[in-house]
């Protein structure tokens, strides 16, 4: 497998290997609207020679939206006709576009979205707070419905294709999760697997009943966890093999929660950041709260794994040997050489990236004239900071004065 050679996902021709992954891109108006910036940085991507997108994800239901201002909505039809004209740039450059659809679950705030918050069990999310309501079986159902008709306004938008996202720790994956998921219905873990996989089931099930096959199904899957009992390979296995059942079209493989969201990126701490425009951890009331910041800061710094090279490989790996479909490592690419690698060796089928396509949008054709190029981000993670904030996602390397 080459770098720049086309490759399938499903049915959907990729003209290379190269995936720009899922980031929050901060551009959409109060309603979920996408602003004119969405369809320039969508412009700007596909013209720089990336094979797919991946977009930010996407609220399926307004009571599943992200604290972050600025998320897109595709929660009900009127969504179609604003995001048709990014899909129709898109395809312009022969690039493929897929929308990633989420719903938060306990991972958001009240405060910034006015909504009740709805999760799996009671159990609250140690990072965000707030006591989710449990939701009832019914409400589960109708949660499914809304996910197929993202789907189908997504479709009827021009997107390739979608992703479902069952990781980082939102609602898909709170369901996933034994550790989050406490429920005594259909909708609980699994005894044998120990996950809890229906919703996600009925999910995948009814989109593809309302799509079709030829309408590209992604899933974006966590490898494992930071919680006290943590998600095991055996747990990772089973997922796995549950979704080469439900026969996807694409694996990206991830890592973690957003309870301990910096081991999803790696990196380093931007604590300055964090304590101006981070709404948990905002400090603007006196001594106890930047003691209490001070200390929470040494926790996150002790709990911080480390920044390595293509770190969420190993589970990619495992996932590509336990299944046909396609598997997208995403998570620490950034040396030309070392993405080539690990399609020559036929250790994984696609590469994506995030961060430093924050920063290069122009890098799949850097590296497509450059063997050994090395992208320029330097995991200062104040653009992953700074979704919180009212601004677009951009990169912050060259800005020091936050
Ligand atoms: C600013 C920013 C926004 C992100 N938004 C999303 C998102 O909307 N959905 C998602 O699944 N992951 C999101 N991620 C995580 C990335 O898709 C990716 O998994 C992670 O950054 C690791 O990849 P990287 O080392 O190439 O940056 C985001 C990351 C950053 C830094």
């Amino acid at each position: 497998m080459k770098l720049f050679e086309p490759a399938l996902i499903g049915s959907c021709r990729l003209k290379n290997r190269i995936i720009r992954s899922a980031t929050f891109e901060g551009m959409a108006d109060q309603q979920g609207h996408p602003l004119q910036e969405y369809r320039l940085l969508y412009k700007e991507l596909a013209s720089g020679s990336v094979g797919g997108i991946i977009t930010g994800f996407v609220y399926i239901s307004p009571d599943g939206r992200a604290m972050h201002p600025g998320q897109v909505g595709i929660d009900r039809q009127e969504m179609v006709e604003y995001l048709l004209p990014v899909t129709d740039e898109v395809h312009k450059y022969d690039c493929k576009i897929f929308m990633q659809l989420a719903h938060t679950g306990r991972q958001t705030r009240k405060k910034e979205t006015g909504q009740d918050i709805w999760g799996v069990s009671k159990k609250k999310s140690l990072y965000f707070g707030g006591s989710p309501r449990v939701l009832s079986t019914e409400q589960v159902y109708l949660l499914i419905k809304r996910f197929a008709e993202a789907a189908s306004y997504a479709q009827a938008a021009g997107f390739d294709g979608v992703q479902v996202h069952a990781a980082h720790g939102y609602l898909i994956h709170q369901f996933l999760l034994p550790t989050i998921n406490r429920r005594n219905d259909e909708f609980g873990i699994d005894a044998k697997s120990r996950i809890g996989t229906r919703f996600l089931g009925l999910v995948i099930d009814q989109i593809r009943k309302k799509c079709g096959q030829d309408f590209a199904l992604l899933v974006k899957a966590s490898g494992s966890d930071d919680y006290f009992t943590r998600f095991t390979t055996e747990q990772f296995v089973s997922l796995i093999q549950f979704l080469d059942v439900q026969k996807v079209d694409g694996i990206e493989i991830s890592y973690g929660t957003m309870d301990n969201a910096l081991n999803i990126f790696r990196g380093e701490i931007p604590h300055k950041v964090v304590i101006k425009h981070n709404p948990v951890f905002k400090a603007n009331n006196g001594i106890t709260k930047m003691l209490y910041n001070a200390l929470i800061y040494c926790l996150m710094r002790r709990k911080l794994k480390p920044f390595t090279p293509a770190y969420n490989l190993k589970y990619a790996e495992l996932a590509k040997s336990l299944t046909g479909i396609p598997i997208i490592s995403v998570g620490g690419f950034r040396k030309g050489e070392e993405m080539r690698r690990c399609l020559e060796n036929g250790v994984i089928d696609f590469i994506s990236m995030c961060r430093p396509f924050i920063c290069e949008p122009d890098l799949a054709e850097k590296l497509e004239h450059d063997r050994n190029y090395s992208a320029k981000c330097i995991n200062c993670n104040i653009c992953a900071i700074m979704c919180d904030s009212d601004q677009p996602t951009r990169c912050y390397r060259n800005d020091f004065d936050l």
